[in-house]
């Protein structure tokens, strides 16, 4: 019988794109998905260290997972538990101490080695392999083709992160800055397009200073990648993500208003609107800047708009800072955001930082922002109503007959139709608006 494979996800979207990598290398090696945990030989947590929540979720599912282990052991199946991502680049030994039953743990930048891993544990039946290493070698070079499993794709170009936000650990999980050379992206690109799909989103912790190298050894910027990307034959739509405000150049800018299929939604991190506050967090913007570079992105393509995320209850934030932060969501008018309470993570330079903000107080800042940026979004989904959008179609919806798209703004959209609409781009009038979701009608093949 085929062994089968469960592997949960946690954090961003480079977590996606590496769990659906480790996917593919289980698969080459005979593992089928498994539906549910408990049917799975190989369980393998895929994990995140950004905020103290996202970690200690862990340790939860951790010991939800010895359970399962022991109740499939009275049946006679024997069950490997793998621990991957950023929390066990920063708490390696925590790990084993807390969850001695976990058979390997490995970081970001080491997943490739996954089938040595497992062949070692079933050959010498040894336990608690643990590999940290930041290694001279890419994964990116030994992980097997990629294909497309939608019509959607995420696509690493970059990893790592040399910002070092006083309140991030992403720089200490991930590694300093690696660009994928620019051919390597193009031939992942043209495997996604000749598997099926349609819309490519480069994904990085800082892909605005992605600076791959071209075939003759010269750096490229991600203004030069976003341009060759738009030659590609069958690609329609074009997306990247993350990005930093202070390193968006007049070149990405142009972007904007020269590839039609580069969507007209930005995700643009500005945390906070207050400038002693983004100095303290050590981001290379201000208010002012961040302001400006928005301005001049809208004005290279009047029809974008954008998304952000903000922390609030950094250390020393005052009323007045938060204010400023609204008053920076006002004049900005996001469609969607991420917002979080500040959390303290151990070893970033914010954490021991005088001035720490009580509980309480971050919770009331977050439902005063989050309210706003409900409005914001809520009035943006209701002006769409009667207007038609292109929508690539991804999920199948909870109802009989229903399928789940997005638009270029991101907006999930609910329509009825057949599941040959599924890695599809159709033309659909929105005919009703909420928060989260729009609803609409499948008027033509896109
Ligand atoms: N590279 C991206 C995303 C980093 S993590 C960027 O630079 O924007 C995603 C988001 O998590 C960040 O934008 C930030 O808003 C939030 N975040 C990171 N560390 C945090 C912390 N210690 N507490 C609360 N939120 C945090
Ligand atoms: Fe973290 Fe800042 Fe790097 Fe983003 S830019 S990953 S917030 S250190
Ligand atoms: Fe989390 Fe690591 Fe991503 S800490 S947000 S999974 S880079």
């Amino acid at each position: 019988m085929e062994e089968k494979y469960f592997i949960k996800t946690y954090g961003c979207q480079m977590n996606v794109y590496d769990s659906q990598r480790m996917a593919m290398m289980l698969e080459d090696m005979g593992y089928q998905k498994a539906d549910k945990q408990s049917d799975a030989d190989l369980v393998l947590f895929n994990t995140c260290h950004i905020r103290e929540k996202a970690a200690e979720k862990l340790f939860s599912d951790l010991g939800r997972a010895l359970i399962i282990k022991n109740e499939r052991l009275e049946k006679g199946f024997s069950t490997i538990i793998g621990v991957a991502g950023c929390v066990v680049q920063a708490e390696d030994t925590e790990i084993l101490k807390r969850a001695p039953f976990v058979d390997f743990a490995f970081g970001p930048l080491t997943y490739h080695r996954l089938p040595q891993i497992l062949n070692d544990i079933k050959a010498k039946k040894t336990a608690g392999i643990v590999d940290t290493d930041f290694p001279a070698e890419s994964k990116f070079d030994f992980l097997p083709e990629n294909k497309a499993l939608g019509g959607c794709s995420f696509l690493a170009i970059q990893e790592g992160c040399n910002n070092f936000c006083t309140y991030c650990v992403v720089p200490y999980t991930r590694g300093v800055e690696y660009s994928r050379p620019v051919a390597d992206v193009i031939a992942e690109a043209k495997r996604l397009i000749e598997t099926g799909t349609l819309e490519i989103n480069l994904l990085g912790q800082n892909v605005n200073s992605y600076h791959g190298e071209d075939e003759k050894g010269v750096e490229r910027n991600l203004a030069y990648l976003l341009n060759k990307m738009a030659e590609l034959d069958g690609l329609k739509r074009l997306r990247y993500t993350t990005s930093y405000p202070a390193d968006v150049n007049d070149e990405l800018i142009a972007c904007h208003k020269n590839i039609d299929i580069l969507m007209p939604y930005l995700h643009l991190p500005v945390q906070s609107g207050s400038n002693k506050i983004l100095k303290a967090m050590n981001r290379r913007h201000t208010r002012e800047t961040y302001i400006e570079v928005v301005q001049k992105l809208k004005d290279a393509n009047p029809k974008l708009e954008m998304s952000s995320d903000f922390i609030v209850g950094f250390p020393c934030e005052t009323d007045a800072d938060f204010e400023q932060t609204l008053d920076l969501v006002d004049k900005i008018g996001y469609i969607q955001a991420f917002s979080f309470k500040y959390s303290k993570r151990p070893g970033t330079p914010a954490a021991t930082m005088d001035g720490q903000v009580p509980e309480k107080v971050k919770k009331e800042r977050l439902d005063v922002l989050q309210t706003k940026l409900f409005a914001l979004q809520d009035a943006f989904n209701q002006k769409c109503v009667g207007k038609t959008f292109d929508v690539l179609f991804e999920n199948l919806g909870r109802h009989k007959g229903q399928f789940i798209g997005r638009t270029p703004y991101m907006q999930n959209v609910h329509a009825l139709g057949s599941s040959d609409m599924l890695g599809k781009i159709k033309q659909v009038k929105i005919l009703s608006a909420t928060t989260n979701s729009l609803e609409g009608e499948v008027i033509k093949n896109g």
